[in-house]
């Protein structure tokens, strides 16, 4: 049995939260075990309860879309959520729900250990980005560890809002010119410093 396996039994085993009675299934996230590309959404919903899987109802079909962009599928990424189970009637997930469920995405970083690790939303975004704002800071990115921390709209704000679809596709345009860079920048001096084509804010 594979680490990430394990952990998706420990994961399965988690009633920390009241959500936990109501799920259909756990969604602990999929991909490769080894993704350069960690995505991380906000919450199961409904079809991804009932899967799951994440990511396999409308907004997962335009994540897709947006994979196929710069040329990747899901199974070269791995997809994974703030939180793991769907909270009742798709609600925003509250802080216990994402505290209680942190240390499940800690350890799936730790396991995967991701170049890059993209923000789809407020709630992801937050947890990497404190107190920052999504429309200021989507399409840009932060150096820390070897890691790069990358922020975009959800897939779903774009399905409901059009003028947001042209933001969030130019956005996952910039990843794999940042997935260069680092991997350059690493090779000659791995210390962490910030890189000039990113933006400071
Ligand atoms: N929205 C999310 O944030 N995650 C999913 O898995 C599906 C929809």
């Amino acid at each position: 049995m594979s680490a990430l396996s394990e952990l998706y039994a420990e994961i399965a085993r988690c009633r920390k939260c009241e959500i936990a009675k109501y799920r259909t299934n756990v969604v602990p996230g999929e991909g490769r075990d080894d993704a350069d590309i960690l995505f991380i959404g906000e919450a199961p919903g409904w079809n991804e309860d009932q899967q799951g899987r994440p990511f396999v109802g409308p907004a997962g079909q335009y994540l897709d879309e947006l994979l196929a962009l710069i040329s990747l599928k899901r199974e070269q990424v791995y997809i994974a959520n703030v939180i793991k189970c769907r909270p009742s009637g798709n609600r925003d997930p509250l802080p216990t729900e994402i505290g209680n469920c942190r240390q499940w995405l800690d350890r799936q970083i730790e396991l995967i250990k991701p170049k890059m690790i993209v923000t789809l939303g407020r709630y992801s975004m937050a947890m990497f980005f404190p107190n920052k704002s999504i429309s200021k800071i989507h399409g840009t990115a932060q150096r820390r560890d070897n890691v790069i921390y990358y922020a975009m709209y959800h897939p779903a704000a774009a399905l409901h809002q059009q003028s947001l679809r042209q933001v969030i596709e130019e956005d996952m345009l910039k990843i794999p010119v940042l997935l260069v860079e680092v991997e350059k920048v690493a090779e000659v001096k791995p210390e962490p410093r910030q890189l000039n084509m990113f933006e400071v804010f």
